[in-house]
């Protein structure tokens, strides 16, 4: 078997459940609270904007409480200690990973530690709330600022820096995440396509277990510390 260089990790809600960040698709999820069609699509913003803020504000605010855990930690010691390619791909909005340490990072549905201007198209860090319209700190228009979240129907970020990596990985591994969204859910096929070894590290299987040619199940704490400690030969 050939040495493993070049590795893509990504990484869904599962990864932030033990800090105590709910996931989306999980009993009493996310999305069983709230329905995706009234908070989570350009068309709902549009409709009922107090609505949306309200929704991303209330998170904005609750990550900024909650801590990085193992599996965080042991992804930074890896892009730390990994000498080859790594890049880290996560679908989550919170600042964990960044918190524990990780550079080689691309979020590619955006931050909630973002505020974006539809007029002037800049992004700031934004830790407050956006609710009663602030003025951009670029361009000063009020009104105009949105949550910097990818909403359904809308572009990941990116892409082309994801697929270049993809298409060069001699090891792909998906951490908690259900396989439910695409195009992060096909990436596993993507990696596959081009020789990859695919491992999935999840509490259950996903959508696309199918596709893993290695498997683990169980919380994300235990099972990256323990990957993270064998890659790097520890
Ligand atoms: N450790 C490991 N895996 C876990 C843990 C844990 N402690 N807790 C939950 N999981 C797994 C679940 O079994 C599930 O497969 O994490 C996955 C979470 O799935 P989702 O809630 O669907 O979250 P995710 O896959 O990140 O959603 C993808 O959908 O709603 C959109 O844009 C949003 O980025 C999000 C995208």
């Amino acid at each position: 078997m050939s040495p493993i260089r070049n590795i893509v990790v990504l990484t869904g809600a599962g990864v932030s459940a033990e800090s105590g960040i709910d996931t989306f698709r999980d009993a009493g999820g996310l999305w069983e609270q709230h329905r995706v069609e009234d908070v989570a699509t350009p068309e709902a913003f549009a409709r009922d904007p107090d609505l949306v803020h309200r929704f991303y504000d209330a998170r904005r605010e609750a990550i900024q409480a909650k801590q990085p855990n193992a599996a965080h930690e042991a992804l930074a010691r890896l892009d730390a200690g990994w000498p080859g390619e790594l890049l880290i791909v996560t679908q989550n909005v919170d600042d964990l990973h960044e918190r524990a340490g990780a550079k080689r990072l691309i979020h590619m549905h955006g931050e909630h530690l973002n505020a974006w201007c539809i007029a002037c198209d800049t992004r700031s860090r934004w830790t407050g709330t956006l609710i009663e319209r602030p003025a951009c700190p670029a361009c000063g228009m009020p009104g105009y600022l949105r949550p910097d979240v990818v909403w359904f129907g809308e572009m990941p970020y990116r892409m082309e820096e994801i697929y270049a990596a993809l298409n060069k990985a001699d090891l792909f591994v998906s951490i908690g995440t259900s396989g439910a969204v695409y195009p992060a859910a096909g990436f596993v096929r993507e990696a596959r396509a081009a020789g990859a070894r695919t491992l999935e590290l999840n509490m259950e299987p996903s959508q696309g277990s199918y596709w893993f040619s290695e498997a683990r199940h169980g919380p994300a704490t235990q099972l990256v510390p323990q990957w993270v400690d064998q890659i790097l030969g520890f």
